[in-house]
């Protein structure tokens, strides 16, 4: 086989870097990985360098951290507004964009702020008292920005709504049950009170949040709790309080297409409640589900497509309906959207332990050397897949499996093993095949025979992809120039094997491309697999990993498993003049913390390495 040239492009595309959401990643000529900002490269090595730098040589800080870039929170608001906006004009639409944050997708003080700063007029949304009181306090000079109260409304809920409408907030509370009705008309008055009618979303769509929508959903008003709750605020005379109707569809929803249904189905439900008599119901909240292209394996441009399918279908409805009722405003409450790019996971690797033994240290008997060499010989010339099969349960039959013969069989057993796959690799590779995906037995020869022990918790920094299998993209920062010489697992350092990454979304190329060693980059349909490509195995140890697309949820989900806590945080900003700065948010989290929060308020833990004052 003619051996092809490696070249950045082509791990541009293994990685998925330079594209979709992943557009202000990039890789240098030298195969570093860096931030393009504003056509500014940074390597994340440069990045490293710098705070290792800053902070000597204290444990603690010169290994793993968290990078937070709230301009990226910026650029994603920006960029939702301009594809509103952009959709709006291209079809003449009537209403207005109003774009509401809700912080429970991150509530740091970064992320929030960075909202804040992006757009004057930009709401927030809370689904608790404490995220209210979080609001309260970030929006104390701008109580002209829109809130919305989602969550379950006890009375206490519903005093802090009344103590911050009196003072002055703009408050919208949504009714997400009978129950809440009935409080909400005893509690409040009808002409200081602007209502959301929360509605189930009767949709079905695709993902791992699709019990979020239709009857089953846990949020909102059925059509029949709907009917009692207009009954009972027209009669109490909260009729003309409801502005808004919303319902949420679910995060991360992928099949776009869904979007053009549900701008259709709830401008439907909008006239049929004006028909009811909410004369001044004007706004229509579609909740998040916009999707981030964690593979970079969409459509270009999401977010534009997807406010183009919700405006149409409710211009479409609304035509249907002769233009009945005025162009409602579109309302927006996506949180992942807006914060994914802008935090990543910087892993320092530890080291990598192998499952086989190196070629070098052999120790092998001269009987099954012999057997070896036959087997080898019989897959350098098997004529097909199924030939090969053969020979490898043959091989099984007689190697496989036996591990009470004690550990100098199990050793040559090891040893054959790797051997004899990366022949049958090898072969695969020769025979072309028509699918590299043919069963379990052909998968497992792509499974990564190498394991890099990083410096972290899956359960801290990606808690998703422990809970719902949620794929994040993973980079090694260097060797990116070079035609990757293996793939990897990366494990995290707690005592629980789900504290891995080894899933890597192998993109679509019309032909396959391989690793030195044969496994696959690339497939012909573009599918998830196992390994992360690295260029050099032996460079890995004292390098990093890049987690990217974490800042959508998983600061708020952390788990402290093993009482391993938080990494340090690193913001990076880039100035106007093209000078980039780093700086410490917060050290990592104290392990006298962590243990004061399983009670042990009496340990003084001195020798913290993590220690921060
Ligand atoms: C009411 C509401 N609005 C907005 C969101 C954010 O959605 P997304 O993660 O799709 O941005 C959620 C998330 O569950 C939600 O419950």
């Amino acid at each position: 086989m003619v051996e092809e040239t490696w070249s950045v492009d082509k791990s541009r595309l293994v990685y998925g870097v330079n594209r979709n959401d992943l557009n202000f990643l990039d890789i240098t000529e030298d195969g570093d990985l860096c931030l393009q900002l504003r056509g500014k490269n940074i390597t994340f090595n440069e990045v490293i360098k710098r705070i290792k730098e800053m902070n000597g040589a204290s444990p603690g800080y010169a290994s793993s951290f968290t990078l937070r870039i709230p301009q990226l929170v910026t650029y994603q608001v920006k960029k939702l507004k301009a594809a509103f906006h952009r959709a709006m004009e291209e079809i003449d639409y009537g209403g207005k964009f109003i774009g509401i944050y809700p912080v429970k997708v991150n509530q740091r003080k970064d992320c929030v702020t960075a909202v804040l700063r992006s757009d004057s007029v930009y709401g927030l949304e809370a689904g608790t008292k404490a995220e209210l009181l979080l609001i309260k306090k970030v929006i104390e000079s701008e109580k002209h920005r829109p809130i919305v109260c989602n969550g379950a409304k006890d009375p206490k809920y519903l005093k802090l709504i009344r103590d911050c409408i009196k003072e002055g907030y703009n408050i919208a509370i949504s009714v997400e049950s009978v129950h809440e009705s009935r409080l909400i008309v005893k509690k409040f008055k009808p002409e200081q009170t602007n209502l959301v009618l929360r509605i189930k979303p009767y949709l079905s769509v695709e993902g791992h949040w699709s019990h979020s929508t239709g009857r089953d959903s846990k949020f909102g008003l059925s059509i029949h709790d709907l009917y009692d709750v207009v009954e009972l605020l027209k009669q109490t005379g909260f009729g003309d309080s409801v502005q808004t109707i919303l319902a949420h569809a679910g995060s991360q929803i992928t099949e776009i297409e869904s979007f053009e249904r549900f701008g259709r189905l709830l401008t439907k439900l909008y006239a049929e409640l004006r028909d009811l008599g909410l004369s001044n119901l004007e706004t229509i909240d579609f909740g998040g589900g916009l999707a981030i292209d964690y593979t970079s394996s969409h459509g270009s441009d999401l977010m534009y497509r997807y406010a183009k399918l919700l405006v149409s279908g409710v211009k479409a409805q609304l035509s249907e309906l002769h233009d009945k009722y005025p162009p409602p405003n579109i309302m927006i409450e996506s949180g992942r959207g807006v914060t994914a790019l802008s935090t990543m996971v910087v892993v320092e690797a530890l080291e990598v332990r192998s499952i086989f033994p190196l070629p070098g240290d052999r120790y092998v008997s001269e009987t099954t050397e012999d057997d070896e060499q036959k087997t080898l010989d019989r897959i350098k010339n098997a004529p097909s897949l199924k030939e090969i099969k053969g020979i490898w349960n043959s091989f099984h039959e007689k190697y496989g499996g036996l591990n009470l013969a004690g550990m100098k069989f199990i050793m040559e057993q090891e040893m054959v093993t790797g051997s004899l796959e990366d022949a049958v690799r090898a072969r695969l590779v020769e025979l072309n095949l028509k699918s590299y995906e043919v069963d379990g037995l052909v998968r497992s020869f792509w499974h990564p025979e190498h394991i890099v022990i990083g410096n972290f918790s899956v359960f801290n920094s990606i808690a998703d992809h422990v809970m719902v299998k949620q794929h994040f993209p993973v980079i090694p920062v260097q060797d990116l120039h070079v035609k990757p010489q293996t793939t990897v697992r990366l494990v995290d350092i707690t005592c629980d094997s789900d504290g891995e990454i080894a899933q890597f979304y192998r993109p679509q190329t019309n032909k396959v491309w391989f690793a030195e060693d044969n496994r696959l980059l690339t497939t012909l349909e573009g599918k998830m697999g196992e390994g992360i490509p690295v260029g050099s195995l032996q460079n890995v140890p004292g390098s990093c990993f890049v987690l990217a697309l974490t800042g959508a949820y998983q600061d708020a989900i952390e788990m402290d498993h093993n009482l391993l806590g938080d990494l340090p945080d690193v913001e990076l900003y880039l100035q106007d003049d093209g000078e980039w700065v780093v700086s410490w948010v917060t050290g990592a989290e104290s392990i006298e913390h962590l243990l004061k929060d399983v009670g042990y308020a009496d340990i003084d833990a001195d020798e913290d390495p993590y220690m921060w004052d």
